[in-house]
């Protein structure tokens, strides 16, 4: 088998509050399934994503607290590198958008659409308050939406029906954070980015993708593709990628336009602190043996399966240096890979409702992953991912999973078979003796996973790939529990190692069937089996140079990483790594 390379993308969280675990379960935990499992399949895995630096969320909450956006931006920033770390999303780059390197690339497009005449210049109507004396950004103007009739619309989308709208749109329009504001319509000059002029390559681009994309995902987008109309590419606004242009200031480009390029500049950025500078085009320009994955929730789906084609296809290529149009043939690249599929999730709510914070709906991810530890919260937020439709954290639900499923069939399973060992066989592996059809049936069963369990995972499936894992444990047990090595050992010892060396060859390869969803509690067992090679390699937060002003960036060292997906072939004799103890701990809740 060629080893793939895959990019895996994820949504890039505004850096303006703290994440919770709607954005987990809807993004960035499922990224970090698929990536491991792809790194253990061998694939050539890149996940990058970082912090939406820019846009009014950042300058509404700045304001709000008398700050700089570039303060409000730096502290979320921060608590994302410390939370992603914690929560074991295993980033090759997470970065920002407030770097030079991502500032250059976004100027570049920029160019690029206008060269090619993708962009144009015409006036558009905006809210203007007339309390205030400004335009109002799109995030701060509420309504009802013209199509679902949701009357908490915002100004750029509806996040009921995930329709993309302008403020002038909505139904009863006000403003979010002052509801005597004064709103009439006033024009302003932008660029505008010409979408029916790549309406067709957009329909092409979606017309191949039955079979594999998630049918609602799809519909959705060809919709959109089909009627949509020029929209503005540019915002009033100083905090941002400032446009390329002469006399254009206190204009920059719109935040979702260059948050989407990140995929591309944070790859980019990967390369070059990778001392590969050139390894990006093998992503995005070689047309082969390349998968392209954007993982994210329902309200980001027309973004990142319309309007960033529309991007890569309307820039061709994007010459080089990143700081002017060069043009000459030798620095033109070939086109773009666009994404191969967007396996966009459905909403996680508490309590029916939806996360937000000014309602006080909300659980922060860092306080629950220090709280109870990465595993039980992967774990259960598996369980519950949202993946074809809206689901709903319940904390009783949460202790009752960890302590039925986790811990009483998968850390117990660890536990009784590998303490067995330990007391009655010097602790080490025992030798098996001759296996009845019992013993080659769970270990034929737990072979044959690999390839289910990963054909589920490949296809993003992976509430039902972590079910079919969690079935092989519940065998393990029945088996466990009908031959009972336990008795056996007084009257058969033989015949009792047999039975713990079968349940532990199981358990190894159970370690890596669960790795991708509880990573930690995996290398945890393995080390109790015995091995010294970690699965995965490790997380560290960098402080990284670039032209005199320093950034920090969350990154993925894989040197030791030894883990393959593959069954196991536990060599008897092997000692264990110690006295076994439990590795998943009972939950509370009242
Ligand atoms: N910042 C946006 C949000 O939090 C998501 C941006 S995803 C990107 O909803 F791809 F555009 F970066
Ligand atoms: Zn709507």
């Amino acid at each position: 088998m060629t080893a793939e390379n895959i990019l895996v993308c994820v949504a890039w969280p505004y850096a303006n509050g703290d994440l919770h675990v709607g954005h987990v379960a809807g993004a960035y935990l499922p990224a970090d399934i698929f990536a491991r499992y792809q790194r253990l399949k061998g694939n050539r895995v890149v996940m990058v994503s970082g912090s939406d630096a820019h846009g009014t969320p950042i300058v509404v909450r700045a304001d709000k607290e008398g700050k700089t956006p570039r303060e409000v931006f730096e502290y979320f920033h921060s608590r994302f590198l410390e939370t992603q770390q914690l929560l074991g999303i295993s980033y090759d780059l997470f970065t920002h958008t407030d770097t030079e390197n991502h500032h250059a690339i976004g100027q570049q497009m920029f160019r690029r659409l206008l060269a090619n005449e993708y962009l144009f210049k015409a006036t558009q109507k905006q809210l203007y308050s007339e309390t205030q004396g400004k335009f109002l950004p799109d995030r701060l103007v509420e309504g009802t939406c013209p199509i679902c009739g949701y009357d908490k619309a915002r100004g750029d989308q509806c996040d009921n029906c995930g329709n993309l709208l302008d403020g002038t749109q909505l139904i009863n329009p006000r403003s979010r954070n002052n509801p005597d504001d004064k709103l009439t319509v006033r024009e302003s000059e932008h660029y505008f980015f010409d979408l029916p002029a790549l309406r067709e390559p957009v329909l092409a681009y979606l017309a191949d993708k039955d079979g594999y994309w998630r049918p609602t995902v799809l519909e959705f987008s060809r919709r959109y593709a089909e009627e949509m109309e020029a929209r503005a590419f540019t915002r009033d606004l100083t905090w941002g990628i400032p446009i390329p242009v002469q006399g254009a200031e206190g204009k920059c480009i719109y935040v979702w336009y260059e948050a989407l390029l990140g995929y591309l500049s944070a790859t980019v950025e990967w390369a070059k602190i990778t001392g590969q500078p050139d390894a990006w085009k093998e992503f995005w320009y070689q047309p082969d043996n390349v998968r392209i994955y954007n993982f994210i929730g329902k309200d980001n789906i027309l973004f990142h399966t319309v309007l960033w084609q529309a991007v890569l296809i309307g820039m061709q290529r994007l010459g080089e240096p990143w700081d002017g149009l060069d043009d000459s043939p030798q620095n033109r690249g070939p086109k773009f890979n666009l994404p191969y599929d967007v396996p966009a999730n459905q909403y996680l709510n508490l309590g029916g409702q939806k996360f937000s914070k000014s309602l006080g709906v909300s659980l922060d991810a860092i306080d629950l992953a220090q709280k109870y530890g990465a595993d039980p919260l992967r774990f259960y937020l598996s369980l519950i991912m949202p993946e074809t439709k809206d689901s709903d954290w319940s904390w009783t639900d949460f202790a009752q999973r960890n302590n039925s499923e986790l811990l009483a069939k998968w850390g117990n399973l660890i536990q009784r078979t590998l303490s067995q060992i330990w007391r009655n066989f010097e602790g080490r592996i025992p030798q098996p003796g001759e296996l009845t059809g019992a013993d080659q049936a769970i270990i034929a069963r737990a072979e044959a996973a690999f390839n289910s369990v990963g054909e589920k995972l490949n296809a993003v499936r992976l509430r039902d790939a972590l079910n079919e894992v969690l079935e092989l444990a519940t065998a393990t047990n029945q088996y466990l529990d009908f031959e009972a090595p336990w008795k056996a050992i007084k009257t058969d010892r033989a015949r009792a190692g047999t039975q713990l060396y079968v349940a532990a060859r199981v358990i190894d390869s159970l370690t890596v069937l669960f790795a991708p969803f509880t990573p930690g509690l995996s290398e945890k067992a393995r080390a109790q089996l015995g091995y010294t090679d970690p699965l995965f390699g490790e997380q560290y937060i960098e402080t990284l140079q670039e032209r005199g002003r320093s950034h920090d960036v969350l990154r993925y060292d894989a040197s030791r990483a030894k883990g393959e997906w593959k069954p196991s072939r536990l060599t008897p004799g092997q000692p264990l790594g110690g006295e076994p103890k439990g590795l998943v701990s009972k939950i509370e809740v009242n």
